[in-house]
């Protein structure tokens, strides 16, 4: 049997439910997946998530749940939304699956076997806020800014792998190999970074304990990126190795297209085809991100249908530059393409068949368009559906299903100004006494049969079900997806063929009111308390002074224990950015201590020293009450960051 196509996307973290940015990749992975299977190829496509590290541990202990349970939590949003949306890996691959742990500890041990891996000692300068160790530069940086982050140089035992070797070997591979990274501005960014020099990588951590432990280390887990990277190869199924294409986004690509290609040099396997680097969806000018509240979730997108966002995903973005989303371009470019262009399209064109030639359509005018009968027009018509069908096809193999829909979507305005010039309804009233004119109708209806067939071939992989609809429509039984029915060239259709019932493709989109309606949720009034609390009388009012004095300022919360004895009291160390302080908060009544471990809280840091039960603290949480027992930590931003002035 022949080799699949083995195509991946990144497997995505799980400290956030997929948002956009994650769905893009997954659909032009889909989308990909399902072009090689119409063109005849066997397909491997896998996905999967990342779920090892310290931001999950942290944001676990957060909640007092264990990692996997957070991690499980998280994988349903992006099981249920890859459902949901119909796509067609085989396989979701978690880093915390069993065999990927075998296999990333063979594959450690097998490095460390033939010396590509070696145990040292990791000796710089550590950033107690930012939690990884920086470089002289950084540091620098990190000083400049003035945010109190606390440097101290530590040394911590550590795995390196032998990066640096690979240096000369990464600039070879890269020279005989153009087609390795896209688009070509990026891989020149790549090579740019290795012939700047590689230094050897440090690829386990002992302060870390959700991960992978190095096999016969137990005090090490393998850092992610090493455990992150070889689920493709986890994944892979028998007889796919190498991956024909890697999806990433442009923020990982030099993981991919640097330390991935090294690993594999390393570990005496080939290396992936290519590695495609996508932009990234942003809002305005800015990047997408939770602590800016500007995230888009599929679900809200997904109610105008799948297809319809698969084909604004691919319509929109060219691969390999960023674009802005806004949900009014999102719903004008539906309404433009989908519910007027396609859609419209089909109706009128089924419509007239139904209605002129009681639904069927009878012969196919000669592909050649050399035979009797045929004007200018319609040879232009043949010739422009040969051309686009073979360029929509040339494009998708380039992964350019931008350019694809384009050339198509020239096709649909086309066969509209045709539609306007034949005029068939005039061609109906004079066909009774003029034989040319029924002949032009019978040139026209099939003109438009035969295209409105190819179309539905041609954007199958973007939108599967839309597609299904109109080929049904047409009177085509079977699917329209069929593997290989994009491997030969044109299609010839069978006929006498009867038309079946037109369905919609895609309801219009009433964009005022849904930006009406946008535009209210926006506003919409935060709902008073319906009843009052009983809460005390303001304190006499101070002025801007007397406030500034007190200084408040982000911490994180390193450590705590109960204070023995003591049903209120809870001891913890402090990170205060600068330096680390014992506080001890009387917060027992609605916080274990487990769950208090890495949360961000704002600490009131000039407060003079008071012992409580013979331990001292420094400082004092603040906290929300309602004045009964139960305490409500307040919480900055998950990116503020310890010593952060609070004002
Ligand atoms: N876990 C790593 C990948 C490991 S692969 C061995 C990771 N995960 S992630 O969840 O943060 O990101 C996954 C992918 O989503 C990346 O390719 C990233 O580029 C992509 N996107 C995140 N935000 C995006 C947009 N706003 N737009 C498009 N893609 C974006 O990195």
């Amino acid at each position: 049997m022949s080799k699949p196509f083995y195509i991946t996307t990144p497997i995505y973290y799980v400290n956030d439910r997929p948002h956009i940015g994650h769905t893009y990749t997954t659909v032009l992975a889909d989308v990909i997946a399902r072009f090689h299977r119409m063109m005849g190829e066997d397909v491997a496509f896998l996905t999967g998530t990342d779920e090892h590290g310290q931001k999950v541990e942290k944001a676990a202990a957060a909640r007092g749940i264990t990692p996997k349970a957070l991690a499980d939590e998280v994988v349903a949003n992006y099981t249920e939304l890859w459902k949901q949306m119909d796509m067609t890996h085989f396989r979701f691959i978690r880093t915390t699956d069993e065999d990927h742990r075998k296999v990333v500890q063979a594959r450690f041990q097998q490095l460390l076997d033939s010396g590509d891996i070696y145990k040292s000692t990791y000796k710089g300068l550590y950033s107690v806020s930012d939690e990884a160790f920086v470089t002289e530069m950084q540091a620098k940086e990190l000083q400049a800014q003035g945010l109190g982050h606390q440097l101290v140089e530590l040394e911590e035992e550590t795995y390196n792998f032998r990066l640096s070797k690979y240096e000369q070997p990464l600039l070879e591979y890269f020279a005989a190999h153009p087609e390795f990274v896209q688009p070509d501005f990026r891989f020149n960014e790549v090579k740019r970074f290795v012939e700047g020099g590689l230094q050897d990588l440090s690829i386990s951590r002992t302060s870390i304990n959700w991960g992978i432990p190095v096999p016969v280390d137990g005090k090490h887990v393998i850092y992610v990126w090493f455990d992150a990277l070889l689920n493709y190869l986890t994944g892979a199924p028998e007889g796919a190795w190498p991956p024909d294409l890697q999806l990433v986004g442009k923020d990982i690509l030099r993981f991919h297209a640097v330390y991935w290609p090294a690993f594999l040099m390393a570990m005496g396997l080939e290396l992936p085809k290519t590695i495609l680097a996508h932009g990234w969806w942003l809002m305005g000018d800015d990047k997408m991100s939770k602590s800016k509240g500007n995230v888009v979730r599929p679900d809200t997108l997904l109610k105008f249908g799948n297809d319809a966002l698969r084909f604004y995903f691919m319509r929109d973005m060219q691969v390999g530059h960023d674009r802005s989303f806004s949900f009014e371009g999102f719903m004008d470019r539906l309404n433009a393409d989908l519910a007027n262009g396609l859609g419209n399209l089909a109706a009128r064109s089924i419509a007239m068949i139904q209605k002129y030639r009681e639904g069927v359509v009878s012969g196919m005018p000669d592909p050649a368009g050399e035979a009797g009968g045929l004007d200018e027009s319609d040879k232009k018509i043949i010739a422009w559906q040969k051309s686009t069908f073979d360029n929509a096809r040339a494009f998708a193999a380039e992964n350019n299903f931008h350019g694809s829909l384009s050339v198509i979507w020239d096709l649909i305005r086309s066969l509209d100004s045709y539609i306007v010039e034949a005029s068939p309804w005039v061609l109906a009233k004079r066909e009774r006494e003029d034989p040319q004119a029924h002949e032009k109708l019978d040139v026209v209806l099939q003109l438009l049969y035969q295209s409105l067939h190819n179309i539905s071939i041609l954007v199958a992989p973007v939108m599967p079900a839309m597609a299904q609809t109109l080929w049904e429509s047409l009177g085509q039984t079977g699917r329209v997806d069929e593997p290989g029915r994009f491997a030969g060239g044109l299609p010839r259709i069978k006929t006498p063929v009867q038309v079946g019932e037109p369905k919609p493709l895609f309801i219009r989109i009433d964009k005022e009111a849904e930006m009406k309606a946008i535009e209210e949720a926006a506003s919409a009034p935060i709902e008073a308390v319906s009843t009052p609390l009983d809460v005390p009388e303001l304190r006499p009012i101070i002025d801007y002074d007397t406030f500034a004095q007190t200084d408040l300022r982000v911490g994180q919360i390193l450590t705590a224990e109960a204070v023995p004895k003591s049903k209120k009291l809870i001891k913890m160390t402090v990170d205060l950015g600068f330096e680390q302080r014992t506080i001890l908060g009387g917060i027992a009544t609605g916080y274990s201590p487990e769950e208090l471990i890495g949360r961000k809280v704002v600490v009131v840091a000039n407060l003079a020293p008071r012992a409580l039960m013979g331990i001292e603290s420094h400082g004092m949480l603040l906290a929300a009450s309602d004045n009964a027992s139960k305490p409500y930590l307040i919480a900055p931003p998950e990116d503020a960051k310890p010593g952060f002035i609070v004002k």
